[in-house]
């Protein structure tokens, strides 16, 4: 697939309907959200990240000039239970492409790659960034693997989660 430009857009409200709509997508359900989700639903979970109320920090996707999916960021120390396995200043990713004709092509890896240098390793004190994609997820485990990422762990909690780390080093 040609390459594009990529971007990444602070979520707004008007974002929301993209949302819904990509969060209620076979794809996603399978593999990021579990079950199908109402408006309201997901505007009262997302709402709070627009607002700050919740310190996630939530991005839309935007590729070629239009919006095609989502990427949020965290803290790690935020996280009661992944701040159990990472030392030192650690952010958090998760991401899905919500348009299901531009899954497996090649561009998941690449705007992870976008996202670390411009929203993650900009702030000097973060020294990791981790994902935790679900140990099924072979396709987000191989793009993951493409953009740098290495296994450290699976988590022994209910959803055994394939931990996966990249340094500030490997990146800038
Ligand atoms: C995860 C996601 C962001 C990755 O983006 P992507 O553009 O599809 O990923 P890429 O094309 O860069 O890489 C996917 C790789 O998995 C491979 N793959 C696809 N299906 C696979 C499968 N069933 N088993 C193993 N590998 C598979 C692809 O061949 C590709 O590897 P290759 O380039 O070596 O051939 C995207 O697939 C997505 O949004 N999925 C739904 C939501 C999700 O799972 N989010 C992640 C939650 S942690």
């Amino acid at each position: 697939m040609k390459h594009q430009n990529t971007e990444f857009k602070k979520l707004e409200k008007s974002d929301l309907i993209n949302l819904h709509k990509w969060l209620n997508t076979p794809h996603v359900i399978a593999s990021y959200e579990n079950k199908p989700s109402s408006f309201e639903e997901v505007k009262s979970k997302y709402i709070t990240r627009i607002t700050g109320e919740d310190p996630t920090q939530s991005f839309v996707i935007i590729y070629d000039n239009k919006p095609i999916g989502y990427i949020q960021k965290y803290l790690v120390s935020n996280d009661h239970e992944l701040k159990n396995y990472v030392n030192g200043e650690s952010v958090g990713v998760d991401l899905f492409i919500g348009e299901p004709s531009l899954i497996h092509k090649g561009l998941g890896s690449r705007i992870l790659q976008a996202f670390l240098k411009k929203h993650v390793f900009d702030e000097n004190n973060i020294e990791s960034c981790i994902v935790d994609p679900l140990t099924t997820n072979a396709s987000a485990i191989r793009a993951y693997e493409k953009a740098g990422f290495k296994h450290f762990k699976i988590t022994d909690d209910q959803e055994s989660k394939y931990l996966m780390i990249i340094f500030r080093y490997e990146v800038l």
